[in-house]
């Protein structure tokens, strides 16, 4: 009989090459790449969840999930906890306020000439949904009534279940509004009370999200065009032949004209020439033309 209370006490150990049989297993599945530094992460992340399953070793672990019975459930909870989720809201607000008060106006403007309805914006990698929350308070706060019938669609997608639940309840507390968001949003965007704060259900309505993994480049096609793409702190998980791949998924799903944005330290340098690279006061952005 296995005690269960104390199974859960116990650290397993993973050995290099075990690591390395997992690590490739976790890139062939999601394109998240874990380098040698990081053997000590995934122990960690995964112990808990091997002696859950009353197993002994990481080596066992390896051969459950590589036999295939419930491997797609087990893959989900490897994403749930391997990912890291870290997001708040008005992340980076130099680039969003190019969003909101430049491309975005502009884009409303391009489209209704061309005669188009809707203007589709992307979060890959939304994690809780602050950045798609962000964007959509920054819309109603900068285009005021002025959409004139334009229909925005935002949609937020991840590879973690867990967060898109979290992100669809939009429910948050403190550590969400470490940015700079403007306090008395606080009250105007969300229900308040001691130890968290609610987004309002008519901004909540604006909003959808989606499991979505990154790695499947033919359901990135699913998404149909969409004229923003936010993908900010998600590639830095992958490696070269990964961004390679997600970029060229991002170009064919932009229309022309259309944005794509990356996190503050990233680029696409030795990634993608396909893009028009625009400067901006404190950012620079990639273009489909
Ligand atoms: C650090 S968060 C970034 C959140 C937000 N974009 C921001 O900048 O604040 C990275 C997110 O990318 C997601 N992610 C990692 N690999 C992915 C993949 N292959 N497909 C989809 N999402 C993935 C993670 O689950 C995580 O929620």
């Amino acid at each position: 009989m296995k005690n269960h209370h104390i199974g859960l006490r116990k650290n397993i150990k993973l050995s290099p090459e075990t690591f390395r049989e997992l690590r490739d297993f976790i890139y062939e599945k999601s394109g998240i790449f874990f380098s040698e530094g990081k053997l000590y992460l995934l122990e960690g992340r995964l112990n808990r969840r091997i002696q859950k399953l009353e197993l002994e070793s990481f080596e066992e672990y390896v051969a459950y999930l590589k036999r295939g019975m419930n491997q797609k459930e087990e893959l989900t909870m490897i994403f749930n906890l391997v990912t890291i989720n870290e997001t708040y809201f008005f992340r980076f607000e130099r680039q969003l306020k190019v969003f909101s008060e430049k491309l975005f106006p502009v884009m409303v403007k391009t489209r209704r000439e061309q005669g188009r309805q809707k203007i589709r914006i992307w979060s890959a990698g939304c994690s809780t949904g602050e950045e798609v929350y962000t964007l959509a308070i920054m819309i109603r706060e900068n285009m005021n009534g002025s959409l004139g019938g334009m229909k925005i669609d935002l949609l937020g997608t991840d590879i973690s279940h867990n967060v898109l639940e979290k992100a669809k309840k939009g429910l948050f507390t403190k550590n969400s509004f470490r940015g700079s968001m403007p306090s008395h949003y606080k009250a105007k965007y969300f229900v308040n009370n001691s130890t968290h704060a609610e987004i309002k259900d008519d901004l909540k309505r604006n909003v959808e999200f989606q499991y979505l993994n990154l790695k499947d480049v033919h359901k990135i096609r699913l998404i149909g065009s969409v004229d923003f793409i936010f993908c900010r702190n998600v590639l830095i998980y992958f490696d070269e032949m990964m961004k390679k791949r997600v970029i060229r998924s991002f170009y064919d799903t932009l229309n022309h004209g259309g944005y794509l944005f990356l996190g503050e330290a990233e680029s696409l340098h030795g990634i993608s020439s396909a893009f028009k690279v625009e400067h901006f006061p404190g950012t620079f952005l990639y273009k489909k033309e």
